[in-house]
């Protein structure tokens, strides 16, 4: 199967009340592990990059990596996603690229840092939908400003600040309309970043409450969840173990995303938790075969321990066991679709 536009994922599981998590990939061992998940779970998965990770792996290196990844295992439905798009042309360079879904942030100005009026975000999205439907092609929008710094993106907010900038979910259902985004990602408290709570969140810092009054606004609203990893302690303690030095620090509990899945959340994105995976696996062999020096004996134990944490989100989002229900859609056929609609 070719990539699909990841607005067929979103619906699919939209109607059968499950989660697609969202994973960051920069190399190749990155997307073995989440193919390698998604096989043996049997889940369709979005696989994302964002613009630090285009240029790190380089477009056409990370466009072949993606077409040997669906030529592997033709019975995953894979959507291939823009992370963070900082500005419509990012997003036209990567449906250029073969990108199936494209994010428009324009919750933050073209620097990837200022907080942007709204008028701005609506006037960005809108240039993104329009382009990209013509093409098949699915775009997701934010509103509201996430906390934390990813790749260089982000405004970095934290306590009070980050709270002021929470979606309001009278704005998310103006900006819906006005934009015609096919998913919207929400602030509800979460941020990039291993350190995103100094203790196990609660409805204080953790704003659920946001997304559940969304959903009774907007029910067929497919929201995204940025910042979710889980950031488990059993991971930070292996890198720590092993002459790390991360403190102290809690992500979001998977109960807390399985409570958003009940209430129209439909990708969430992981990054950090796979990171920690990785990482842990090559401190741990540095530490305990010093005179190892063939990448292959590190690498292999850090793509195998990524997999281990994708394959235990696939299963918490309830995306295992659906890879061969995805009805097969191409881009062209998908904007036919969006032609009709309009
Ligand atoms: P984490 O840093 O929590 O993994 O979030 C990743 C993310 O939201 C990518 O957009």
């Amino acid at each position: 199967m070719a990539l699909v536009p990841m607005r067929i994922l979103l619906d699919h599981a939209a109607e059968h009340g499950y989660g697609v998590g969202a994973f960051n990939v920069n190399n190749m061992e990155q997307i073995q592990a989440i193919m390698a998940a998604a096989d043996k779970t049997a889940s369709p998965v979005i696989i994302q990059a964002s613009r630090g990770a285009r240029s790190y792996a380089q477009d056409n290196y990370l466009r072949h990596l993606m077409l040997a990844a669906v030529e592997l295992y033709p019975h995953v439905p894979v959507a291939m996603h823009q992370d963070h798009g900082s500005s419509p042309d990012v997003c036209f360079s990567a449906i250029e690229q073969g990108f199936t879904s494209c994010m428009m942030d324009g919750s933050l100005l073209e620097d990837a840092k200022t907080p942007a009026p709204y008028s701005y975000n609506v006037e960005v999205t809108r240039k993104v939908v329009e382009h990209a439907h013509k093409r098949g092609v699915t775009v997701e929008g934010e509103i509201g400003t996430l906390g934390g710094i990813e790749d260089g993106h982000g405004a970095g907010l934290t306590g009070a600040e980050a709270m002021a900038h929470l979606t309001d979910p009278e704005q998310a259902a103006q900006f819906v309309a006005e934009t015609g985004v096919d998913a919207l990602a929400v602030a509800i408290g979460t941020s990039h970043g291993a350190y995103k709570f100094k203790h196990k969140p609660t409805g204080e810092v953790l704003k659920m409450s946001i997304i559940a009054e969304i959903h009774r606004r907007l029910p067929n609203c497919h929201m995204v969840m940025h910042g979710s990893s889980s950031v488990p302690k059993e991971l930070v303690d292996i890198i720590n173990q092993y002459g790390g030095q991360i403190p102290e620090t809690y992500g979001v509990p998977v109960e807390e995303i399985q409570e958003g899945i009940k209430n129209g959340v439909r990708k969430i994105n992981v990054d950090t938790d796979n990171r920690l995976a990785i990482t842990g696996a090559i401190r741990k062999v540095f530490a305990t075969k010093p005179g190892e020096f063939d990448p292959r004996g590190y690498m292999k134990p850090a793509r195998e321990a990524m997999q281990k944490v994708v394959e235990e989100r696939m299963i918490a989002f309830g995306q295992a066991g659906h890879a061969g229900q995805i009805p097969k859609v191409s881009l062209e056929e998908m904007a036919r679709r969006y032609a009709k609609l309009k």
